[in-house]
């Protein structure tokens, strides 16, 4: 049976996570795709560290980026995080006509037009399912099930650590830090936890996401941002008094042509849907003009979930690969330059 030989770059929680399903699912995989997937060499900046997941000794460990990108590799999986060294990496991964999965939102927000344009340049396909609530296949929605709909509203909980966090305070009268340091022991948090509570990661999926729904760029420095650092748990006990929820929400809508996007936390209705989101869960409602609304709902971070959604991705391009002629459609609109929004 053909190999397909994975460079990973990142070993952490969501890499880590992707090579348990690898090794959990394995034969699932292999029958739905006639192939198997190897992580042949894994890129980490620390080779002393102990690993979540034994990889066994036929796979590399390396610390050089540029070694990762070789012709022993057929697609990059970039879960580092971080811009520069992920960014270097997956331009010389297309330079080197591989394709790419990433889990970046931060990265793609604030350089994915770059990389959109570089893919389609040297005709490989990058792709970040991950990259948008976590183990949701929301980045699929928007660019294949809803491909002819106009998307009048997209609004949601983009972000498991603040909604971790938010959920232990309302059920448990926990504190704040406490949560946090909770949400980083599950491998919920990014890096830097500020991502997570002042509502940047939760922009960066938002600005993600209206490229897929609109086919525009709606710039990150045009969203406003309030994270969920000023909820205090008097506020959280007032709230649940009149039936309310507090979540940290984004939302885009389509106001006759024009959009208007924003991250801040919401008092929602008991009575929602989103306002019985728990845990590390995520909830993202769309409206389309011919669907109507959707509401999909799941695990928006953690180890399994996220690498859930990388797993598919790399699934979609290896069925892709058998086309040589097709070129990979990244962003839903045939790969062309994405104008900028006409913002409300
Ligand atoms: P971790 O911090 O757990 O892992 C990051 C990995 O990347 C580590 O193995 C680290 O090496 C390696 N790494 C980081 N920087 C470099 C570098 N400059 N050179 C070489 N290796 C490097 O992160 P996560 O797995 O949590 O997240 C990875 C990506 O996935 C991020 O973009 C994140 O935003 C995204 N994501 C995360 C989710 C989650 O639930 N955690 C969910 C959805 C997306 P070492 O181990 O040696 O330090
Ligand atoms: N830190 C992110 C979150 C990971 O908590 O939602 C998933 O993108």
């Amino acid at each position: 049976m053909d190999v397909i030989r994975l460079g990973l770059g990142g070993f952490g929680t969501v890499g880590s996570g992707l090579a348990k399903i690898l090794d959990m699912n394995r034969e699932r995989i292999a029958k739905r795709l006639g192939k198997r997937i190897e992580i042949a060499s894994v890129l980490v900046r620390d080779l002393n560290k102990q690993r979540a997941f034994d990889l066994g000794s036929d796979v590399t460990f390396t610390d050089d980026p540029k070694a990762l990108v070789n012709d022993d590799i057929d697609i990059v999986v970039e879960l580092m995080g971080g811009l520069d060294t992920a960014r270097d990496l997956i331009l010389d991964a297309f330079a080197a006509g591989k394709h790419v999965v990433t889990a970046n939102k931060h990265l793609l927000a604030e350089h994915g037009l770059e990389l959109f344009e570089a893919a389609g340049k040297h005709n490989v396909g990058l792709m970040f399912e991950a990259s948008c609530a976590g183990g949701i296949p929301i980045v699929q929605t928007l660019k294949e099930s809803l491909a002819g709909d106009e998307i009048v509203k997209l609004l949601g909980i983009m972000n498991g650590t603040a909604n971790y966090i938010l959920s232990e305070m309302t059920t448990k009268g926990m504190d704040f830090e406490v949560a946090l340091a909770d949400a980083q022991d599950l491998g919920y948090a990014e890096a830097d936890p500020t991502f997570d509570i002042e509502g940047f990661d939760t922009a960066h999926k938002l600005c993600v996401l209206i490229r897929m729904a609109y086919g525009v760029d709606y710039p990150l420095a045009d969203i406003p941002i309030q994270g969920i650092t000023g909820v205090t748990p008097m506020d959280i006990e007032f709230a649940r008094e009149f039936g309310y929820r507090i979540k940290l929400l984004a939302h885009v809508m389509n106001v006759d042509g024009r959009l208007e996007a924003g991250v801040h936390p919401a008092l929602v209705p008991y009575t929602y849907l989103l306002a019985r989101v728990g845990g590390n869960y995520n909830a993202v409602r769309l409206e389309g003009n011919a669907v109507g609304p959707i509401m999909l709902h799941g695990q928006g971070a953690g180890d399994l979930p996220t690498g859930s959604a990388v797993l598919a991705d790399i699934m979609n391009l290896v069925r892709g690969m058998e086309c040589r002629d097709r070129v990979p459609d990244n962003t839903g609109f045939c790969n062309q330059p994405l104008p900028k929004a006409d913002i409300l």
